[in-house]
């Protein structure tokens, strides 16, 4: 299922404040090229265009639907498709930024050593990863795979790899790096209610699951995951949820 840039905008101040929390922990960079990778529909590519100026700022994603919306958004900018897998750039560049995509490629460790080989000396990997496979949010959408007539669609698990610990990161970018500055925060962001925690969702990790489901068993599928979510997020005195979210935040410096 390709993605939706409409339904992921509809949390877009939520979704970008980490991408903000992380570019004020990249230094000074030289004048490089920078590439915002799996930049989506163009939210922190213009974040990066704000800071460092439209000139050398890059756009790259696998989805249509993402590239056509950030390219509405941000006209100007060269927007690429490509697979990060398997992407180098041409030539060194001064930046890769990389809000909330990595944690969706299982070999990320071994692409950022490859991306610190792809920078100027002095240049920055910076990266943001969700960290909430532990959540209810997430452990739901595994107890829902398992409860129902769509079990068996599940036999081969959709379950994101975890990321692995901060130190192991840390150990595998030190030999390559200047400097590294690692962190976690949990944000708690106030959601209307349950409803609004999977909407959230289904524009993003949910997304594989609902894949798997047949189309004809879908809605019996987001009924049970629903009430789930309803159950695990208890509203609050005013009748709001809290959607706890942990996000891991790696900035590295290429020696
Ligand atoms: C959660 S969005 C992040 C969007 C934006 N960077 C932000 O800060 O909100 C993740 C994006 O990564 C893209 N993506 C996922 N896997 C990818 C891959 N292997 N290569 C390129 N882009 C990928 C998706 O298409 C999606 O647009």
């Amino acid at each position: 299922m390709a993605w939706s840039a409409e339904r992921y905008l509809a949390f877009e101040d939520e979704r970008t404040r980490p991408a903000r929390e992380l570019l004020a922990r990249v230094p000074e960079i030289g004048d490089a090229s920078i590439f915002d990778l799996g930049c989506g529909p163009g939210n922190s590519t213009e974040l990066l265009i704000d800071r460092f100026g439209k000139s050398r700022v890059c756009g790259l994603d696998s989805d249509d639907d993402m590239l056509a919306s950030a390219q509405r958004r941000l006209p100007d900018t060269p927007f690429l498709k490509a697979d990060l897998a398997d992407w180098r750039p041409s030539a060194p560049a001064g930046l890769f930024f990389a809000n909330a995509v990595f944690q969706w490629l299982p070999d990320h460790p071994a692409l950022f050593e490859r991306l610190l080989d792809d920078l100027v000396p002095g240049g920055a990997l910076a990266v943001q990863m969700p960290d909430n496979l532990d959540e209810p949010s997430h452990r739901m959408m595994e107890e829902s795979a398992e409860a129902g007539r769509w079990r068996s669609h599940f036999i081969e698990s959709v379950r994101r790899k975890p990321l692995p610990s901060a130190e192991s990161y840390y150990d595998r970018l030190a030999p390559k790096s200047i400097r590294i500055d690692v962190w976690r925060t949990t944000y708690y962001h106030v959601m209307t209610g349950p409803e609004a925690i999977v909407d959230w969702v289904r524009a993003t990790g949910l997304r594989p699951y609902l894949d798997r489901v047949p189309e004809d068993m879908r809605a019996d599928f987001l009924a049970d995951y629903t009430a789930r979510i309803a159950r695990a997020y208890l509203a609050r005195k005013d009748g709001r949820v809290l959607l706890a979210f942990p996000r891991l935040f790696i900035v590295a410096i290429r020696t």
